[in-house]
């Protein structure tokens, strides 16, 4: 039988699985690698700790295999990353991430100058900080030296399949989140180049996830203990699109909900089409259809930077145990600790919380991070629910989906069943699933995610719960604008 090897290329750790042609996972793992925060809001990762993690992490998961078995290989990654190599291939800078800020001047020239309006005729979206056109003119304003040495760009895990094949690739649903796609004709966008003061040249060839785009070099299956073009690279996806495959959210109408460091919601659509209000993103799906995506930047981060650097403790489990009493909490919290995308597009915004008392408890604090989160995932629900798509049930994946409290408060945060999975690796599952597609195991993936992926617990929504968080909802709502101003000083 068939091996197929997921790669999560995240911005914590890589995580990477070994799975069946059945959708069994025969083994996972994942392997952490530092990020830098050189300035309050900016973000960055060096391509050679990503590359090394997925070297040292392929070579764990399979050294207890039959390495022939192995037929493919594929990638979900964190979207949006700026990698930028020079004629020799060198890393010029590191990585600029999803996550960062710097770009916000960018941001107003490309939307306020050139226009959302052409913006959205040329890439079906508008620049958000995060994105990868307005940090290329960041680094032309800011760095051009390092502009003038440009001779690729590419994505996260794109600089993996480059490591591994020495093609220049990329797929349609990470290229989405570059604003230099034109995502309704799937070709690169001539003015957003143009605008970028770039070449077509230094793009990536495009594919579609489930494409095979080569085979490792024979330096690179040797290291790793693979005999040379037995084992296939297949283009894969974006992480949000790796993980609405490994989460059966394929095909129209469906939802997945992740809770990684990232929040996003992500709503599965057969017909191209765009927000008027830009508040979703449109991008191309990992199928070869499309999907509407809200992401914020900082959901399970929030109670990651809570707990560990905070409070002082890696027990989430603990920490939440004696949380019982839901939809009365006095205090509230901002989940901005990155400003935020969906929906306010500001990086300015920071975390805050707000409405202690002498009576609160750290529980009560604990409890504001996991409901400050599922209501900034509601704003982007209800952002998809006022263009009138109806979602009565989300899958939900993601480190946060491994808590059964913060399932709980999703569910009646957002009134919708909330439904997690048998295996919870997302995007990992995702990647092997568009791997087995690549190489033929199934016809195509929405037979192969129907197949595979198996739902687990529904969280159902109670209706006086449900009432509360309504009435919580609202309260939290009013905080941003009221706050927003105070942070552009
Ligand atoms: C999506 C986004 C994040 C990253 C996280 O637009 O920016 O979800 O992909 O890895």
């Amino acid at each position: 039988m068939g091996y197929y090897i997921g790669i999560d290329l995240g911005t914590s750790a890589v995580k990477m699985l070994l799975m069946d042609a059945n959708g069994d996972i025969i083994k996972s793992i994942a392997k952490e690698y530092p990020i830098y925060f050189p300035q309050n809001g900016w973000s960055e990762q060096d391509p050679q700790d990503w590359w090394n993690a997925v070297k040292a992490g392929i070579q764990e998961i399979t050294a207890f295999c039959d390495k022939s078995n192995i037929k493919g290989i594929s990638f979900g990654g964190q979207m949006h990353g700026l990698v930028m190599l020079d004629e020799n291939d060198k890393i010029i800078r590191p990585a600029i991430l999803w996550n960062d800020g710097r770009s916000a001047k960018q941001c107003k020239y490309l939307n306020n100058e050139i226009g959302k309006k052409k913006l959205t005729e040329y890439t079906a979206n508008i620049a958000f900080a995060g994105f990868t056109a307005p940090k290329i003119l960041w680094v032309r304003e800011n760095e051009p030296e390092n502009f003038k040495r440009i001779k690729k760009i590419m994505l996260p895990k794109d600089y993996i399949a480059y490591k591994m094949t020495g093609i220049h690739s990329t797929d349609y649903s990470d290229a989405s989140g570059m604003l230099l796609l034109d995502v309704k004709n799937k070709c690169w966008s001539k003015e957003m180049l143009k605008i970028c003061g770039i070449d077509e040249s230094v793009m990536p060839k495009l594919f579609e996830s489930y494409d095979v785009i080569g085979v490792l070099k024979s330096e690179v299956a040797k290291e790793l203990g693979f005999s040379s073009d037995s084992v296939k690279v297949i283009a894969g996806a974006g992480d949000n699109a790796a993980a609405a495959v490994g989460t059966g959210a394929v095909g129209n109408g469906k939802c997945n909900i992740s809770l990684g460091t990232s929040g996003t919601v992500f709503i599965t659509q057969n017909n191209f089409s765009v927000d008027s209000n830009n508040a979703l993103h449109s991008f191309a799906h990992a199928d070869g259809k499309y999907h509407l995506m809200g992401c914020m930047l900082s959901a399970a981060s929030c109670n990651k930077w809570w707990l560990e650097n905070i409070i002082g403790t890696k027990d989430y489990a603990e920490s939440q145990a004696d949380i019982k009493q839901l939809g009365e909490n006095k205090v509230f919290f901002l989940p901005y600790l990155m400003g935020e995308r969906s929906p306010h597009n500001d990086p300015d915004v920071r975390g805050m919380f707000i409405g202690m008392s002498m009576n609160t408890t750290r529980n009560d604090m604990t409890q504001a991070v996991l409901e400050g989160v599922a209501f900034a995932i509601r704003d982007s629900i209800e952002i998809a629910r006022a263009l009138g798509i109806e979602i009565k049930r989300s899958t939900i994946c993601g480190g946060g989906a491994k808590s059964q409290l913060w399932c709980k408060i999703m569910a009646n945060v957002l009134n919708m069943d909330i439904i997690t999975m048998e295996k919870e690796e997302g995007p990992a599952f995702g990647a092997a699933i568009l791997a087995s597609v690549g190489c033929g195991e199934y016809k195509d993936v929405c037979e192969a995610s129907n197949k595979i992926a198996k739902l687990n617990k529904i969280y159902k929504p109670k209706g006086e719960l449900v009432k509360k968080y309504e009435i919580a909802y609202r309260r939290f709502k009013e905080i941003y604008p009221t706050m927003k101003l105070w942070f552009k000083n």
